[in-house]
């Protein structure tokens, strides 16, 4: 009876963590999202900070927002910031429109903007800064969010 009532608690503390973890979305840093709202930055199996990225994997990177303007194309910019200094990170797909979002932007509507970081096999292991923006038509950020990542094989 008793060992029941235990392996019933674990279980419910269990399930319980597993929720948790499962459904947080990563706590981001808004680094000046001017034309929009970001509400969550969604990586693959990244549930704690600093993300584990390990060489030779892709993530995806799923990021709901809202536009607070109308724009006619989306423009990704991607740095790794590394002891305080960012260095540009080109991505295969830069563009914000053929990346879940279907353009023209729409005021006050919201958005998934999918893409993906592969990580390379060349790549340093280092703890660094990912961060991610993505520009209006006016080359100002719909969004802008930082998160800090740790590379590893
Ligand atoms: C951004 O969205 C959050 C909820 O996701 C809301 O509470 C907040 O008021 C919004 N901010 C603006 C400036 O619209
Ligand atoms: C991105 O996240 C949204 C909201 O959580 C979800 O509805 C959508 O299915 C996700 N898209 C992908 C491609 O994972």
């Amino acid at each position: 009876m008793e060992l029941g009532c235990r392996v019933l608690a674990g279980l419910l503390v269990l399930l319980g963590l597993w929720g948790l973890s499962a459904a947080e979305p990563v706590k981001f840093k808004d680094c000046g999202s001017e034309s929009g709202n970001l509400t969550t930055v969604d990586i693959t199996a990244c549930t704690s900070l600093p993300c584990q990225l390990h060489k030779g994997k892709t993530y995806g990177v799923n990021v709901t927002f809202v536009s607070f303007t109308a724009s006619e194309t989306s423009k990704a910019v991607v740095h790794g910031i590394m002891a305080g200094v960012p260095l540009p990170f080109t991505l295969p797909n830069d563009d914000g429109c053929k990346s879940g979002i279907q353009c023209p932007i729409r005021k006050g509507q919201q958005y998934n903007y999918i893409n993906s970081l592969a990580i390379k096999e060349e790549y340093p292991s280092v703890k660094l800064v990912v961060q991610w923006q993505l520009k209006d038509d006016k080359s100002r950020d719909i969004f802008c969010w930082e998160i800090p990542v740790e590379i590893s094989s």
